[in-house]
C-alpha cells in the first residue's frame, strides 16, 4: 500500500470549515520584513555593515580615540536596517470596517463572492456574479437591506433572491443565488465553507481578551502568498524547524489533536522574542489563536518614567558587564552621555568612565524585565489551486498580536510594546515564507524520530476537513 499522504481531495478541492476572510477591526501594524532572497541577503549584508561600525567604537575606545563619529556611523548603519524592516503596505487586504456599508469583492475557495452591511449592521454574502447576466454585484451599490447589480440595476437580498427589477414586475422564479454564512468574531470576519452544503457542527470560540480593557487591540496584518497553504499547516507539528528557521530552538514539544482543533504545546528561546512557553490552537482548518507567555529581558527608562525603549527590534551586541542583553536597550543611541559596557553599581547604573548613566540629560534606572502575555493569530483564507487551473496555489495570511496591559505603563507603552511584538512575529512568519517559496510539497517525506508528528497531522487530523474520494 502506499503511503503518500497528500490526498488527491486536497490537491483538487478547498477544506470544510470557518475560513477568516477579512476583519472590521482597524489596520495598525506595519508590514513585514521584505521576504525575497535578495532582500534577505542585503539584510546580511547591513548586519555585517552594522557590526562592523560597533567593532569600529570598540576599537576606538581601546584607543582611546574620540568615538563620537564612530558611534554617528553605527548609529546611520542601525538606523538603516531598521528602514528596510518598515515600509508601507500597498494593498491594505480585506477590511470591512463597522462603519462602512461595502459591497466587498472577495476571492476565497475558488469563488469570487460579495458581502455588504444590511440596516441592522450586519454583514451579508451570496455569489458575486449576478445571475441576470454575470455582472460583479460588488461593483454595484448597496441599496437598503439589498446589493444591487451595476449593469440593469437588479437587486439582490441576503437570502440569494431577486428582489426587485427596475423595468419589470414579474420577478422569474429562477432569479436565485447562491448565499454563504459569516460571523463576526474577535475582530474578524468568518465564511462558513463547506463544498457538500452541510451546515457548521463546530463554532470559532470567542476570545475573552478581545475587546478587553485590560488588552491592547489586535494589531493585525495580512500579505497573499503563492503558495499550497498546506505548508503552512505542517508547520503545526515542525518542531525542528524552529531553530534554524526562527533561531528558536524548542526544549518542550508537543501536540495534542482532538477532533477539529488541533494543540502545539511549544516552549522555546527565541533571539528576538524572548523566553516563550506557547500554547497555540487551530479552531478547524484555517484559524489558529495561540497563548504565550514571554520574557523580555531588562529594560531601562529615566528617573521620571520614560521608557526607553527605541531599538526594540535590534539586538545589539553584549559587551562583558552589561545589564542588558541590548534586546530592548538602545545603546547607540547618541541621546545617552555614554556607550556601552555598563555596569551596576549600590542600583545605579554605570558608564565605563565611571559617571552615571543619562538620557536626554535625565537619569537613567534599570526596569526589571517583565513577563509578558500575549496572543497571536495566524489565519489563512485558501484563495485557488493550480490543479483547476489557477496559475499558483494561493492562501491569504492573517496575523495579528495583542498583548495584556502592563501594570505601570501607559497604554500607549504597551501598544508600542505590541506593536514591537507584532513585527517582531511577523517578520518570524515571513522566515517560514522565504523558505516556501524556495522549497516543492514533499507528499511523502523522509522524517526522523526528531520531526514531530507531522504524518499525524497530514492524515489523522487535517483530511477531515476534505471529502474522502
Ligand atoms: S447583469 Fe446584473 S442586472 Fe443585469
Ligand atoms: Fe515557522
Amino acid at each position: 500500500m502506499s503511503n503518500i499522504i497528500a490526498t488527491s481531495a486536497q490537491d483538487k478541492s478547498f477544506p470544510r470549515g470557518w475560513i477568516p476572510i477579512g476583519y472590521t477591526i482597524n489596520w495598525v501594524t506595519p508590514p513585514p520584513a521584505p521576504d525575497t532572497a535578495e532582500a534577505q541577503a542585503a539584510m546580511k549584508k547591513m548586519k555585517k555593515d552594522y557590526e562592523a561600525a560597533v567593532g569600529g567604537v570598540f576599537a576606538a575606545l581601546q584607543a582611546g580615540e574620540a568615538i563620537s563619529d564612530k558611534i554617528d556611523a553605527a548609529n546611520a548603519a542601525q538606523d538603516t536596517i531598521l528602514a528596510s524592516m518598515h515600509y508601507e503596505p500597498e494593498v491594505k487586504g480585506p477590511h470591512f470596517p463597522e462603519d462602512e456599508v461595502g459591497p466587498w469583492e472577495v476571492n476565497v475557495c475558488g469563488k469570487s463572492l460579495v458581502l455588504w452591511r444590511d440596516t441592522q449592521g450586519e454583514l451579508k454574502c451570496i455569489d458575486n456574479f449576478c445571475r441576470h447576466m454575470g455582472a460583479k454585484l460588488s461593483i454595484g451599490e448597496v441599496n437598503g437591506d439589498n446589493v444591487q447589480c451595476p449593469f440593469h440595476h437588479w437587486e439582490w437580498g441576503s437570502d440569494g433572491v431577486c428582489k426587485d427589477i427596475p423595468y419589470c414586475d414579474m420577478i422569474p422564479p429562477k432569479a436565485k443565488t447562491d448565499t454563504f454564512q459569516i460571523k463576526e468574531k474577535n475582530g474578524l470576519v468568518f465564511l462558513w465553507h463547506c463544498p457538500e452544503g452541510t451546515e457548521p457542527d463546530w463554532e470559532i470560540p470567542e476570545m475573552a481578551e478581545f475587546n478587553n480593557a485590560d488588552w491592547t487591540p489586535w494589531t493585525v496584518t495580512t500579505e497573499i502568498i503563492d503558495t499550497h497553504w498546506k505548508e503552512l499547516i505542517d508547520n503545526i507539528s515542525d518542531k525542528a524547524h524552529f531553530g534554524p528557521v526562527h533561531d528558536a530552538p524548542c526544549s518542550h514539544f508537543e501536540n495534542v489533536f482532538e477532533a477539529h482543533t488541533a494543540l502545539q504545546i511549544n516552549h522555546c528561546n527565541s533571539s528576538t522574542l524572548g523566553n516563550l512557553i506557547s500554547h497555540a490552537t487551530y479552531y478547524g482548518p484555517s484559524y489558529q489563536i495561540t497563548e504565550w507567555v514571554g520574557e523580555l529581558p531588562d529594560n531601562l527608562a529615566t528617573e521620571d518614567g520614560e521608557l526607553i525603549n527605541s531599538r526594540i527590534e535590534q539586538p545589539v551586541k553584549v559587551a562583558d558587564g552589561m545589564i542588558s542583553d541590548g534586546y530592548n536597550f538602545p545603546v547607540l543611541d547618541t541621546d545617552f552621555n555614554a556607550f556601552a559596557g555598563l555596569t551596576e553599581e549600590d542600583g545605579k547604573i554605570m558608564t565605563p568612565m565611571g559617571e552615571e548613566l543619562t538620557y536626554k540629560g535625565k537619569k537613567v534606572i534599570k526596569v526589571p524585565g517583565a513577563k509578558h502575555n500575549v496572543r497571536m493569530l495566524n489565519a489563512h483564507m485558501p484563495i485557488q489551486l493550480k490543479a483547476l487551473g489557477a496559475d499558483s496555489d494561493s492562501f491569504r495570511l492573517f496575523t495579528g498580536v495583542m498583548i495584556k496591559k502592563i501594570e505601570g505603563l501607559s497604554d500607549e507603552e504597551s501598544a508600542g510594546i505590541g506593536a514591537a511584538y507584532a513585527t517582531a512575529s511577523m517578520n518570524a512568519f515571513f522566515q517560514d515564507v522565504w523558505i516556501w517559496k524556495n522549497k516543492r510539497y514533499e507528499p511523502n517525506p523522509v522524517l526522523c524520530a526528531g520531526d514531530g508528528a507531522i504524518n499525524k497531522l497530514r492524515k489523522n487530523w487535517y483530511t477531515q476537513f476534505y471529502k474522502s474520494e
